[in-house]
């Protein structure tokens, strides 16, 4: 059963989401995410090499390519567009903190010796790939792609305001929209703002936690939206695409290490209509 609330209901429950994200600490959720025990590349069995594992093959397809790709609330992480930025001229990066798009632009300009270390994400990237790109080469592509750093706002009607003049070849997010949405009409609502941002026949790429309802960044506690497979692709159709691939991931008792309640994580690689 679908929950309705009143406008003013949903607006002040997105009020108070984004007023939980103040106190979001960029190195604790890195910490959390992207270190050991999740981030270990000798197996996918392990989360973050599966997730690597979705994008590297789907744009290894050679079908998802244009000018621009814009990333859904881009966090302080840049491992989602490793696999894109053979694809694409530009690159535009998005979020609605300023610590998180701070720490994508320290990394950009290598600014920061204290900064999060990618180096073994593009190792590994550039090794499924398996066209012996030297990682270093990789990284300074995607650093000089990395050309736009936006804020953005996914529960606006045009989320990135004026910023932008043209929709994107293609979108990619990750771990956003049930992540900032306090309920399924508001991701609903959140997923076809963003589908504003999208060329007609542009792919989306997002991956997202599957039933969570909560997950910790330092002394913010962020709620999340729960969502099952079902609830994802019932969504996407709703907002107007095909869906071409949907892959899951159950989250193994080994890596369920009380930094939230994710039970799994979802890959789906969607067509917008004509
Ligand atoms: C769970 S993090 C995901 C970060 C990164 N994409 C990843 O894969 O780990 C959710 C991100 O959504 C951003 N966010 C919060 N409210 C938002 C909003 N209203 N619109 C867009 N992004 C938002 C947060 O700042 C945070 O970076």
């Amino acid at each position: 059963m679908q929950l309705r609330l009143s406008p003013d209901m949903n607006a002040a429950s997105v009020r108070t989401v984004a007023e939980s994200y103040q106190t979001f600490n960029p190195r604790a959720y890195l910490q959390n995410n992207y270190m050991p025990p999740r981030a270990n590349f000798t197996s996918e069995e392990f989360v973050v090499p599966w997730k690597l594992r979705c994008l590297a093959d789907t744009f290894a397809t050679g079908e998802i390519c244009g000018h621009t790709l814009i990333d859904i609330g881009t966090g302080p992480t840049i491992y989602q567009l490793l696999s894109a930025c053979n694809y694409f001229e530009e690159i535009v990066a998005t979020d609605y903190l300023e610590v998180n798009r701070t720490e994508i632009q320290k990394w950009v300009l290598g600014e920061d010796p204290d900064g999060f270390d990618w180096s073994p994400y593009i190792q590994h990237v550039c090794k499924i790939e398996g066209k012996g790109e030297p990682w270093k080469e990789k990284e300074q592509k995607l650093k000089k792609k990395l050309k736009k750093i936006l804020p953005i706002d996914v529960h606006q009607p045009n989320p990135l305001g004026s910023l932008l003049s043209q929709p994107a070849d293609a979108l990619v997010s990750t771990f956003c929209l049930e992540a900032v949405s306090p309920n399924r009409p508001s991701f609903d609502q959140a997923l076809q703002n963003v589908t504003t941002l999208l060329k007609p026949n542009g792919h989306f790429l997002m991956i997202g936690a599957l039933e969570e309802s909560f997950y910790l960044a330092g002394e913010a506690r962020l709620c999340v939206v729960p969502v099952s497979e079902a609830d994802v692709k019932e969504s996407f159709a709703k907002s107007g695409y095909r869906i071409h691939n949907f892959r899951s991931y159950i989250m193994p008792p080994s890596l369920k290490i009380g930094v939230d309640d994710v039970q799994g994580v979802f890959f789906i690689h969607a067509q917008k209509s004509a």
